[in-house]
């Protein structure tokens, strides 16, 4: 069947984290990415009947540049119609609850893609909601971004199951769905923070678990000495929106900015990756972010293919 086929049973249900899709459904996914991909490339109109008639509903509770534009453009690629919400101002649950919230957008649309403070909301949102929620970023997972950086390797010849991809930073949302969907592919993957700065304990210990089902590894260490031959190095912003800053946390963190340095440390076969917006001067330097091993941009416009692969098997025409 041609990967640009809608499939026979899609997966329509929520999509909060990595798990919720799996391994299969995951590597599915990149192959009918990279399918709309090429054929967007051709003809920006070939896949414009693939939601026709859909309505995707986007609320966001944190500013975005490149959820927000890929999911709306790549909506309008494929035919439907995104209508965005800013809860900027309002958290949900303000005006009236979540629940009923929920059960009024059921009503219209085919999806509901958030990003929101508190990933118990996108919870408490999917359990009174019949239309499929789509993490668009929590506090602790960013499943969308990770489905395009696993597009962005392969596309850059390190196909999951034989990459080793070393996450450097703080051990956040961007971190832990990187851990999540590596090892339901097989990836080794490595992250490399402060102490002060680990992945959450619970999710390093599920992903150790799903990577020992899937023949891949999740690693932590504190010593940059370990992203040597690394075939990516991936770091993300030290302040996370809705985090605390601070001097102590800055100072933790200092000694694992990506340099010229830490490249030369993973070696020269190693990409570097950023989930943007990058914050130049703290967590990466100019002469990484800028230089031919950089593929950030490949990483943003793969967002709007992942995330359309993604709206056709949720939400498509059957
Ligand atoms: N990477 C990412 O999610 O970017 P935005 O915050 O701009 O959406
Ligand atoms: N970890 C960052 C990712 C931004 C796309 C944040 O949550 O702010």
């Amino acid at each position: 069947m041609s990967p640009l086929a809608p499939t026979a049973v899609p997966t329509r249900g929520h999509v909060l984290r990595g798990t919720d899709l799996g391994g299969d459904t995951i590597r599915e996914l990149l192959a009918e990415a990279a399918a709309l991909k090429a054929s967007l490339r051709d003809d920006p109109t070939a896949a414009s009947g693939l939601l026709a008639g859909r309505a995707i509903v986007m609320l966001f509770e944190k500013p975005s540049l490149r959820t927000r534009v890929s999911f709306e453009v790549g909506t309008a690629r494929l035919g439907g119609h995104a209508v965005y919400l800013d809860h900027r101002d309002e958290r949900l649950g303000v005006r009236e609850s979540i629940a009923d919230y929920g059960r009024n957008l059921e009503r219209w649309c085919d999806a509901i893609v958030a990003r929101v403070f508190a990933h118990a909301t996108l919870e408490n949102l999917a359990a009174h909601c019949e239309a499929p929620v789509i993490n668009a970023l929590s506090e602790q997972f960013h499943p969308c971004q990770a489905l395009a950086d696993f597009l962005t390797l392969a596309e850059h010849g390190r196909e999951a199951s034989k990459c080793r991809l070393a996450y450097v930073g703080d051990g956040n949302n961007v971190c832990h769905s990187l851990m999540e969907t590596g090892a339901l592919l097989g990836a080794s993957v490595l992250a490399v923070t402060p102490e002060s700065c680990r992945p959450d304990r619970e999710i390093e210990a599920a992903c150790r678990d799903l990577a020992a089902a899937s023949g891949g590894s999740i690693e932590w260490s504190h010593s940059l000495e370990a992203i040597a031959g690394a075939d990516a190095v991936y770091t993300d912003a030290w302040i996370s929106m809705g985090q605390a800053d601070g001097p102590a946390k800055r100072a933790a963190l200092a000694p694992y900015r990506i340099d010229r340095r830490a490249m030369e440390i993973a070696g020269p076969q190693a990409l570097f990756m950023h989930c943007l917006p990058a914050h130049r001067g703290e967590e990466v330097l100019d002469e990484v972010i800028d230089s031919p091993a950089s593929v950030v941009f490949d990483q943003a416009e793969n967002r709007m293919h992942a995330q359309n692969a993604l709206l056709v098997r949720l939400v498509g025409r059957a």
